[in-house]
């Protein structure tokens, strides 16, 4: 497994796969790994030959005040997944790399980031699609592979690969949950344990409202209102930022459901932000 700090290797090993008749795909990561990143790796090599995972702790998608500094880290185990998963090359750029003195340039999607997520971190996704944009001309991937737990993050991509011509097959993988519904993620790690006995009851939350929709109900602030009151009576402890209903496609928000739409959360427990999400499928 060959490991890469700058974009120019990156791109040196690209080109050198790909005259070898391979396809390259890419997981982009903020490291930590787990379970859930792992699967999207598995993803990746079934879409391509050659898996690259880049490793980066994005510092221009954090706003102040959140969690870059606590954001948990450690490079070591995660070099070690990767070898163990089969990934061929392992992007590591220091921030210097990334944004060297004097940077000036910014990716942003219009419309899609200012709702869910994008309402209580300004300036989030421009720093996810600067990043994701630079990753894609560092690496020069086939294939990309993001999570659908970071759902509104998988559209407003979709949307930037599509309107600026990167020619890279987006590919989705599936929520991994724990064994009591918990979607995994790196900062599940930071929760206290009080909090992490209550965070289940974000997917009770969901679940909840999925059985709702799959009984027949389609009004918006009824499918609403049973996953809030689940959490809210289940997680004491957590502060639900925003339960919404989108339209899968715009993530306009709906108030009766007539296509495919997105049932998305957001709760934080302290100073752990979660986010979780399911798809309500017409
Ligand atoms: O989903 C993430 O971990 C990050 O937002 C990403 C896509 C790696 C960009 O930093």
């Amino acid at each position: 497994m060959n490991v890469l700090a700058t974009a120019d290797e990156m791109r040196r090993w690209t080109v050198q796969r790909k005259a070898a008749g391979e396809s390259v795909g890419l997981v982009p990561t903020m490291g930590y790994l787990h379970e859930a990143h792992l699967s999207l790796v598995d993803l990746a090599k079934r879409a391509s030959g050659a898996v690259v995972v880049s490793v980066f702790v994005n510092p221009t998608q954090f706003g102040p005040g959140e969690d870059y500094e606590a954001y948990p880290r450690d490079e070591e185990r995660d070099l070690r997944l990767c070898r163990e998963r089969g990934v061929a090359a392992v992007y590591l750029p220091p921030v210097s790399e990334m944004y060297p003195e004097g940077y000036a340039t910014y990716v942003e999607v219009e419309g899609l980031g200012d709702q869910l997520c994008g309402a209580s971190r300004p300036g989030h996704f421009r720093g996810v699609c600067t990043v994701v944009s630079k990753l894609f001309n560092a690496v020069q991937p086939d294939v990309a592979v993001f999570g659908r737990k970071d759902a509104q993050q998988a559209r407003i991509l979709e949307r930037m690969t599509s309107d600026l011509q990167f020619g890279i097959r987006i590919v989705l993988g599936d929520t991994l949950r724990e064994h009591d519904g918990l979607a995994m993620s790196s900062r599940n790690v930071r929760l206290s344990r009080e909090h992490r006995a209550q965070a289940p009851a974000l997917y009770r939350g969901l679940r909840d409202a999925l059985r709702l929709f799959e009984r027949g109900e389609r009004s918006a602030s009824e499918i609403v209102r049973a996953a809030r009151e689940r959490i809210e009576r289940d997680a004491p402890g957590g502060d639900v930022e925003y339960v919404e209903l989108v339209d899968w496609n715009t993530l306009a928000p709906v108030t009766s459901i007539e296509r495919t739409a997105l049932l998305a959360l957001a709760v934080r427990f302290g100073p752990v932000r979660l986010i979780d999400n399911v798809l309500l499928e017409v």
